[in-house]
């Protein structure tokens, strides 16, 4: 389902750059909210990566775990969040009994996994009654981004096409895989401006920022780098500089079983 597929042991390294640049504030409140306050008994990242997300639902569940398929990123959660327990597995193939948790979630790892519906049918099959399954990401079907690397590597809006479903699809599958309901709604918009300038020397044109430029052949990459300085040089004659959009917005999509 995801076609071309990210190393991530190899971008393990740069990975929470992210979290310095934006505040997912907006990922962060719906995380926190789909949890609820009445400290379910048990709760599950699927694709937890460093153990970013981990880290914020800690304190509120007794039993929180992490299933990362990528050792690089599962040492990184490891030593980020020593309270949960985390497990190398995929989510086509959760390691929990049927009926074992409270809630099940991902964020911006959906479209990474090679087969979604399997793992709705897993997320189904581990949740108790009364269980929701939460996933945050992009929709980029929905046409309301703007975005620098989708601009200067047009190809990754293609590739982010075909990994990434469209929300009403996902409550679709969902419904499909036996959720009783599910819903959707704008979790997070991620707006910045940034000098092109800064954005090399922060890091930011790099294979490694960004799972849209990471799974770019070399020469795709190369050509976007090239025209992100071909259009830098243009401003920098007419006396200005190449500012580099980044306007798009995060979903979340819910399902809950009875
Ligand atoms: C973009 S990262 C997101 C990490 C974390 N959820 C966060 O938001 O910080 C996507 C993660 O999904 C993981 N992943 C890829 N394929 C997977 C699969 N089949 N099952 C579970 N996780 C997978 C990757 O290894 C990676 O750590």
């Amino acid at each position: 389902m995801s076609g071309r597929v990210v190393d991530y042991d190899s971008v393990a390294d740069g990975f929470d750059r992210r979290y310095a640049l934006h505040t997912y504030s907006g990922v962060r409140e719906t995380l926190l909210d789909f949890v609820g306050s009445e400290k379910p008994a048990a709760i599950l990242e699927v694709g937890c990566g460093t153990g970013h997300w981990l880290d914020a639902v800690i304190g509120l569940s007794p039993f929180v775990a992490g299933v990362e398929p990528s050792f690089g990123m599962l040492s990184r959660a490891r030593d980020a969040v020593p309270g949960a327990r985390l497990v190398r597995a995929r989510a086509e193939t959760l390691p929990w009994r049927d009926a074992s948790l409270d809630r099940v979630f991902c964020v911006n790892a959906l479209h990474h996994f090679a087969d979604r519906e399997r793992f709705f049918a897993e997320a189904r099959r581990v949740l108790r009654p009364g269980g929701g399954l939460l996933t945050i990401g992009k929709d980029p079907h929905a046409e309301r981004d703007e975005w620098w690397v989708y601009d200067y590597f047009p190809e990754t809006l293609k590739i982010d096409r075909a990994r990434f479903a469209a929300v009403r699809t996902l409550r679709g599958e969902l419904s499909r895989a036996g959720f009783a309901w599910a819903e959707s709604s704008e979790a997070d918009r991620i707006e910045a401006l940034m000098p092109a300038g800064e954005a090399f020397a922060g890091g930011m044109v790099d294979r490694k920022y960004t799972s849209q430029l990471t799974v770019l052949t070399d020469e795709e990459f190369k050509a976007g780098v090239e025209r992100l300085r071909t259009a830098g040089a243009g401003r920098a004659r007419d006396g200005g500089t190449l500012d580099l959009i980044t306007d798009f917005r995060l979903y979340a999509t819910v399902g809950w079983t009875t």
